[in-house]
């Protein structure tokens, strides 16, 4: 085996901390002989509330960080970093596939149910015109119902994934809501999945709750198919972690959310 056998090389993952790894993660059962480096921009997270031109840097610096690492494709599994940067990073890096994610608004749309669809993402996500084109493709017959979560990531970045701190976050969410009206929630970023119990706990069982990592795992295989990057080995891949934090609890938790 060469060397330069492209197919020998790790996916990169990045993030603006730890939610990414709620992609990272779907993607290791679907392609589990791929070897796998995963950024987290903890130390720089929140991206939801930064402008998008910083927001548009860091994706940059990320991506950078992946090459170095000999990334032979990169995931953008932030759904905030994709709306910011998707674009411009396909342009400067044609050469590899870059995937990104967004709210997986068609899945919530096709389960056909009666009632609201609540979209859960940071502030940027729901302002930026990436999802406002997909919000304009299904809004005629479909009651969207965009919630900004602004604070929520933090939770998840230390850590906290129960508890009542949360539990009152998320009810204060939905307070102006008629939770019986809802008929289902997308996590329209990639930490939520991580509080997806608490979140259900709040809303009840019989709201479905959807998020985007199926469908961009789906797509990584698709898209380094098409290129023929699969990796051929049999053996079980590897996974690198990293973060701009370099303290080892981080790392910690980075695993713990894998498992
Ligand atoms: N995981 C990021 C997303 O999917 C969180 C963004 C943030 O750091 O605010 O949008």
């Amino acid at each position: 085996m060469s060397k330069n056998d492209l197919t020998e090389k790790p996916i990169g993952f990045f993030d603006s901390g730890v939610g990414g790894l709620s992609v990272m993660k779907k993607a290791m059962e679907i392609l589990p002989n791929e070897d796998y480096i995963y950024f987290g921009d903890s130390k720089n997270a929140p991206y939801g509330i930064k402008t998008v031109e910083e927001v548009k840097e860091l994706s940059f610096n990320a991506t950078e960080f992946l090459l170095s690492k000999r990334a032979k494709a990169v995931v953008v599994a932030c759904n905030t970093a994709t709306s910011a940067a998707i674009e411009d990073l396909r342009k400067v890096y044609s050469e590899i596939p870059i995937i990104g994610i967004e709210p997986a608004l068609k899945p919530a749309v096709e389960l056909n149910k009666k009632g609201k669809i609540v979209i859960m993402a940071t502030p940027m996500t729901l302002a930026e015109k990436k999802f406002n084109k997909l919000m304009n493709k299904y809004n005629e017959n479909t009651d969207i119902y965009p919630l900004p979560c602004a604070g929520l990531v933090e939770f998840i970045e230390k850590g906290t994934l129960s508890g009542e701190e949360l539990s009152n976050f998320l009810e204060d969410k939905f307070s102006h809501l008629e939770k019986k009206e809802i008929a289902s929630v997308v996590l329209g970023c990639t930490h939520y999945p991580f509080v997806k119990d608490e979140i259900k706990k709040v809303l009840g069982e019989d709201v479905s709750i959807i998020d985007g990592s199926e469908g961009t795992a789906k797509e990584l295989k698709r898209r380094l198919q098409e290129r023929n990057l699969l990796r051929k080995g049999r053996r079980i891949g590897t996974v690198e972690i990293y973060n701009s934090f370099d303290n080892e609890e981080i790392i910690e938790l980075c695993y713990k959310l894998l498992k």
